[in-house]
């Protein structure tokens, strides 16, 4: 295995600053031999290599960058706003390789014919924020950002902004409404950021880790990528792992790993697993048979769930799947940014409803109703934030909604003895 085809590699906690050590490490050669290489061809390299976006949709790379490549005045923008719960990866590339990241979206703005380009960083990452503009300076002052790069006559800037705490920015039409100074309102598509974005101007979206992967890529060659993990869905995954686990972290496997052995890497469960969400809290929760889950975004949707943004949240017996499903319908109502009727007033009435079952006040007429809001959800809502609270939802009452009623009937029981 090549150390450097792993984001791992490049991680450097005690000096991420340090630019001297990043090229020493490996930085920086994938910006070279993409300078020594046309538009076409940098895009072509990240084609063959198979990169899917690792912002959670998992899209081809190089076919959104190719879309984009033709029209004019292009934008890049680094999706930084990280806000799905039980996911810190994109932290910890920002915080141990800013280069990294920075040398992507300078090979990415090559491909795509890009001069500006933005990071959108999450508003709870302050520091994050500091370090990046830090970074960029750095790089700047050896040449390998700003003007005539490396002295290729190739020209990009990069710009840093925090955004103000909302989930739904972290959408990538609710994110170029906030660079441009509006209201982080989800916008209809099409037409595409790819189309029309900032400014009204073609603009690729990706996510830091995607970004992260170019230069090992390009640094590698494409059949080096394309030969780690799944035939279709290559490379490394860097994974999220928190909740009943010996050792939370961050976790780079390759893609198509088993649940069992990311979990076993990471010291395991401790106690006995009950139930584990994969993807984010807008993601299905399953059983223990997820363990023997290949981990990709094809397996993962075969599977009737997704890989999003890799977040692995594992749950042991002490849980009360009652709560799960409190705090769940509680993060929905209170990051719908509130734009359109059916996600507004749904996702109050699941956090209602599913408050009241917390409280022992829930009725079993609750669980059909809750299944009839969020089928409504699905098919009403403006953007796929509304349209995904069916997910969570309706795999913890298949898989868990006996044990739900029991807790509802207990509740009730304790409550007309004690009167
Ligand atoms: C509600 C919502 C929240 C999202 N949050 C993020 C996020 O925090 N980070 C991210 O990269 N993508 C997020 N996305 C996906 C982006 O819209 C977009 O698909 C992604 O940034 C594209 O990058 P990629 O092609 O590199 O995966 C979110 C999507 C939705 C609907
Ligand atoms: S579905 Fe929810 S988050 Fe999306 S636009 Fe409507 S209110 Fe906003």
């Amino acid at each position: 295995m090549n150390e450097r085809s792993r984001i791992s590699h490049f991680a450097n906690s005690e000096a991420p600053l340090d630019i001297a050590r990043y090229i020493e490490s490996g930085g920086y050669v994938g910006l070279m031999a993409a300078l020594g290489k046309t538009s076409a061809e940098v895009i072509g390299v990240v084609k063959n290599s198979g990169l899917r976006g690792r912002g959670g949709a998992g899209f081809p790379t190089g076919l959104k960058w190719e879309s984009v490549a033709a029209g004019e005045q292009p934008y890049l923008v680094c999706n930084a706003d990280e806000g799905e719960p039980g996911t810190f990866k994109d932290r910890f590339i920002l915080e141990r390789a800013p280069y990294l990241v920075l040398e992507g979206m300078t090979i990415a703005a090559l491909a795509i014919g890009a001069r500006e380009g933005y990071i959108y960083v999450r508003g709870e990452y302050p520091e994050i924020a500091k370090m990046l503009a830090l970074a960029t300076e750095k790089a700047k002052a050896r040449g390998y950002l700003g003007n005539d790069i490396l002295s290729s006559g190739f020209s990009f800037d990069v710009a840093v902004r925090v955004g103000g705490g909302s989930y739904v920015v972290g959408d990538e039409t609710a994110l170029l409404n906030s660079l441009m100074g509006n209201r982080g309102y989800p916008m209809l598509k099409p037409p595409f950021p790819t189309e029309k974005g900032l400014w009204g101007k073609p603009t690729v979206v990706n996510n830091v880790e995607t970004l992260a992967y170019v230069p090992i890529i390009l640094g590698l060659g494409a059949q080096a990528f394309a030969s780690i993990g799944s035939v279709n869905c290559p490379g490394y995954k860097l994974f999220s792992l928190s909740g009943h686990v010996a050792n939370p972290g961050v976790y780079e496997f390759p893609m198509g790993t088993r649940l069992r052995d990311v979990l076993e890497k990471a010291g395991g469960v401790t106690g006995t697993l009950k139930a584990i969400q994969i993807g984010g809290t807008a993601g299905p929760i399953f059983g223990p048979a997820a363990l023997d889950y290949n981990l990709d975004f094809p397996s993962m949707q075969k599977a009737g769930g997704a890989l999003g943004s890799g977040a692995i949240v594992a749950m042991n017996t002490s849980v009360n799947m009652a709560h799960v499903l409190e705090v769940t319908m509680r993060f929905f109502a209170q990051e719908s940014c509130g734009q359109c009727f059916p996600c507004r007033y749904g996702t109050r009435q699941l956090d209602y409803m599913a408050h009241r079952i917390a409280l022992g006040l829930g009725k079993v007429e609750y669980l059909d109703l809750m299944r009839e809001t969020a089928t409504v959800m699905v098919g009403a809502s403006f953007c796929p934030f509304g349209q995904s609270v069916a997910l969570p939802l309706k795999s913890l009452l298949d898989e868990f909604g006996d044990e739900i009623v029991s807790f509802m009937t207990e509740q009730q029981y304790l409550k007309e003895v004690s009167e």
